[in-house]
C-alpha cells in the first residue's frame, strides 16, 4: 500500500514563540503556592527573596540594592565574583518534587557584556555532582528568562538553580525571579498513534532523555505514538556508562588496569520506564569517538596517564562490551534490548577512518584510531558483542550522511566482511537531514544499497531540519518527512525499526531548526500529518488474559499460590516477578523472608543471579522447571 502524497494543513497552528521573549513583566511580590502554580516569586522588595539565595562559591556578596532594577525599586546585586561559575543559586528539591515539570522566569543583567547562563546542578546517587547549562543568552542589559523549563528525577539530591557569567569578575543583577507548576497541556487524542498505523511494518520509537519524563503532555505523546521503541538519548553512552571512581578503585584493589566498571545510574529513569511500560530499548552506543572520556584510553585509567597499547584497548574494550551486556541482564532481566549500537560513526564521509587523537581536544579526532591505528577497532567491538549480548539482541554499526557514496561504499564493505564472520545484524541510518539535502531518492538509493547487503537496516535517529519556519517552509518539510516514510515503507521487509531522535522540536538537540514532527505545545505539525495520511489505522487487538501453564509444585512450606517464582503472589509466574527479583537483587527494594523462599528457584538455598538467569528462561518459555523438582 502507498501512502498518499498530500500534505494536509489544516486547522494546525503553529506556534513559534521564542520562549525567550517576554513583552510584560509582572509585579512581584514573594507568595507561596497560589492557584497559578506559582511555587516562589520575587522581586527583592524584601529580604524575603534574599533569604532564599545563596553564593554558590565564597567570595560572592548578594544583596538587595537599587543599583540596577527591571520592574520596582529594588533587585538582588551579586558583587565580588572570582570565578564566572560565582553567582546566585537557588535550591531546589526541598520546595519541588522530582518527575513534575517546572517553569522557572528571571530577569539578569550583567554590569558588562558576558555570557549569561541559567544552569543546574545535581548529585546522582552515586555522589557524583553534575552541572548543565539551561539556558545561555548574551548582553550587557536585562536579559529576560521566560518559562525555561526545569526538571529533575527521583534519583538525584541538591539540586541548585544557579546564574552564572562568563566573565569573573562581573558584577550580576537578579530580579523577578519567579518559579511554578509547567501547565500540562492535554494532547490531540484524535490523531492516529504513529506507531500503530506502522506497526505491520515496522516499529516506531524515539530517543528520551530523563528530564523529558518530568513533562505529562510529552510522555503522553511518546506512549500514544513512540511506544514501539526507545533509544536512551545520552545516558547509555560510554561518558555516562563508565564510571572512573569505581574504575581506578579496581586497579587499586586488583592492579588489573583492563576492567573499566559500568554503571547505569544515569540510564535509571528512562530504563525504569520502558521496563514499566514494557518498551522494547535501542542501546545506543558502545563504541564511539565521542561522548567518551580520554582516560578511557590512558595508563592506569587516569587523564594525565600515556595512550595504552592497542594490546591493553583491546582487553578493555572487551571488558567494557562484557561488563555493560553483564549490568543490563543483571538491572534490566525483563527489558527487550532488541537492539545495540556496537560502534557508532567510524568513517568519515569520503570513507575513511577518522583522525587519530582526542575528540575531547579536536572535535572529530577518534581515540580509537590514535590506539589502533586504524578501523581495526571495529571488528574487535563486533566480535566481543556477539560474544556477551544476549541471543535476541541484534547488533548494529550506526552512522550519519551514510548517503554519500564513499561512506556508503566503506559502511557496505565493512558490513559485508563482519556478516561472514557472523558478528553483525544489521545497519544504523541516523537520518540527521535537512529539508534542502539529501533528496529523498539520493536516502532512498542509500537505504536501498544498505537492504541489498542482506542486513536488517534501521533508521535510527530521523530528524529533518528546516530554516524556514513560514507555512509553506513547514509543508516542505512535511513532504521530505512523508517521501522519507515512503521509502522505508518501500524496504519495510528489510527495515525493523524507525526511530525519531525526539518528540517536540522544543526538546530537539537540533532545536533551532524545528526538526521534528510535534511543536513545543505539543501540536502535532505538518509533518506529522504527512506521514500519517493514507494509512489505516489496525483495529484494536483483543487482549486475553494470560493463562499460567506451571503446575503448582508440592511443597511443605504454605504459602498463599505456593508457586515458585511467583513473588507477587498472583498465582502467575510471568515478567513482573522477574522485575521483582532483579529490584531485589541490586537492592532498590527488600522481598520479605516468606516470599523470598519461593525466589530460590534453583533450589539450591541461595538467592542470587543464577535465580534470576534461570527465572528469566522460565519466563521467556524456555522449558526449565522451578523449584523443588529442578
Ligand atoms: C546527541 C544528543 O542528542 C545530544 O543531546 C548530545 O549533546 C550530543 O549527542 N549522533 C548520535 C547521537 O549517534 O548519539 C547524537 O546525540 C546525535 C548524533
Amino acid at each position: 500500500m502507498k501512502k498518499s502524497k498530500k500534505i494536509l494543513t489544516g486547522a494546525i497552528s503553529l506556534v513559534l514563540v521564542c520562549s525567550l521573549a517576554s513583552a510584560s513583566v509582572p509585579v512581584f511580590s514573594a507568595e507561596t503556592g497560589t492557584d497559578s502554580g506559582v511555587i516562589f516569586a520575587t522581586g527583592f522588595e524584601d529580604s524575603e527573596g534574599l533569604d532564599l539565595f545563596s553564593g554558590r562559591g565564597e567570595t560572592e556578596v548578594l544583596e538587595i540594592s537599587d543599583e540596577a532594577v527591571r520592574t520596582g525599586d529594588k533587585a538582588l546585586c551579586i558583587s565580588e565574583r572570582s570565578e564566572s561559575w560565582n553567582g546566585p543559586q537557588f535550591r531546589l528539591d526541598d520546595k519541588c518534587e522530582a518527575g513534575v515539570e517546572y517553569m522557572v522566569s528571571a530577569s539578569v543583567k550583567p554590569e558588562w557584556y558576558a555570557n549569561v547562563s541559567l544552569s543546574m546542578q545535581f548529585t546522582d546517587s552515586e555522589g557524583t555532582i553534575h552541572y548543565s547549562n539551561v539556558r545561555s543568552v548574551q548582553g550587557d542589559s536585562w536579559i529576560d528568562f521566560k518559562d525555561v523549563k526545569v526538571s529533575f528525577t527521583n534519583d538525584v539530591t541538591d539540586v541548585y538553580l544557579y546564574f552564572e557569567a562568563s566573565d569573573a569578575g562581573v558584577k550580576m543583577y537578579l530580579d523577578d525571579f519567579e518559579l511554578k507548576t509547567a501547565p500540562v497541556i492535554p494532547i490531540e487524542q484524535d490523531i492516529p498513534s504513529l506507531n500503530k498505523v506502522y506497526s505491520k511494518y515496522f516499529k516506531v520509537g524515539t530517543a528520551l532523555t530523563p528530564s523529558d519524563l518530568s513533562s505529562k503532555s510529552f510522555m503522553d505523546l511518546v506512549d500514544k505514538h513512540f511506544s514501539g521503541s526507545v533509544t536512551v538519548g545520552n545516558e547509555l553512552k560510554p561518558d555516562y556508562v563508565l564510571n572512573k571512581a569505581a574504575t581506578q578503585e579496581y586497579v587499586k584493589e586488583t592492579g588489573d588496569d583492563t576492567n573499566p566498571q559500568v554503571s547505569l545510574s544515569a540510564a535509571k529513569s528512562v530504563l525504569d520506564y520502558c521496563r514499566d511500560n514494557n518498551i522494547p530499548v535501542r542501546g545506543h552506543c558502545l563504541v564511539w569517538h565521542s561522548q567518551t572520556p580520554d582516560w578511557f584510553f590512558k595508563e592506569n585509567f587516569s587523564d594525565d596517564g600515556d595512550w595504552v597499547s592497542e594490546d591493553k584497548m583491546i582487553d578493555r574494550m572487551e571488558n567494557y562490551i562484557k561488563n555493560v551486556f553483564e549490568v543490563v541482564e543483571k538491572e534490566y532481566p525483563t527489558i527487550d534490548f532488541y537492539a545495540w549500537d556496537v560502534v557508532n560513526e567510524a568513517f568519515t564521509d569520503d570513507g575513511k577512518p577518522r583522525t587519530a587523537g582526542s575528540n575531547n581536544e579536536s572535535s572529530g579526532s577518534s581515540a580509537w584510531v590514535k590506539v589502533f591505528g586504524d578501523n581495526s577497532f571495529i571488528e574487535y567491538a563486533f566480535k566481543f558483542a556477539k560474544k556477551y549480548a544476549p541471543e535476541n539482541c541484534k547488533l548494529y554499526y550506526n552512522d550519519y550522511n551514510e548517503y554519500m557514496t564513499q561512506k556508503m561504499e566503506a559502511v557496505c564493505k565493512m558490513a559485508a566482511d563482519l556478516k561472514e564472520k557472523g558478528y553483525i545484524d544489521g545497519i544504523g541510518m541516523q537520518a540527521h537531514l535537512d529539508v534542502g539535502f539529501p533528496s529523498a531518492a539520493q536516502f532512498e538509493n542509500a537505504l536501498k544499497t544498505y537492504t541489498e547487503t542482506g542486513l536488517d537496516v534501521q533508521i535510527t535517529e530521523l530528524d529533518i531540519t528546516t530554516s524556514d519556519t513560514s507555512e509553506a517552509g513547514f509543508k516542505k518539510q512535511a513532504q521530505v518527512y512523508s517521501d522519507i516514510m515512503d521509502a522505508a515503507v518501500k524496504y519495510a521487509d528489510k527495515v525493523s525499526a524507525v526511530v525519531l531522535w525526539g518528540v517536540t522540536d522544543e526538546n530537539s538537540w537540533r532545536a533551532t531548526q524545528y526538526p521534528l514532527l510535534f511543536d513545543k505545545d505539543f501540536k502535532a505539525k505538518p509533518a506529522f500529518y504527512s506521514v500519517v495520511d493514507g494509512l489505516e489505522v489496525p483495529p484494536e487487538e483483543t487482549t486475553t488474559t494470560p493463562v499460567t501453564t506451571t503446575t503448582p509444585v508440592t511443597t511443605t512450606v504454605v504459602n498463599p499460590t505456593g508457586l515458585y517464582g511467583d513473588l507477587d503472589l498472583n498465582g502467575v509466574v510471568e515478567m513482573t516477578d522477574l522485575t521483582l527479583l532483579s529490584q531485589h537483587l541490586i537492592g532498590d527494594i527488600k522481598l520479605d523472608s516468606e516470599i523470598l523462599k519461593y525466589a530460590d528457584v534453583t533450589y539450591d538455598n541461595d538467592v542470587n543471579l543464577s535465580d534470576l538467569s534461570h527465572l528469566k528462561q522460565y519466563v521467556l518459555k524456555e522449558k526449565v522447571i522451578l523449584g523443588p523438582q529442578n
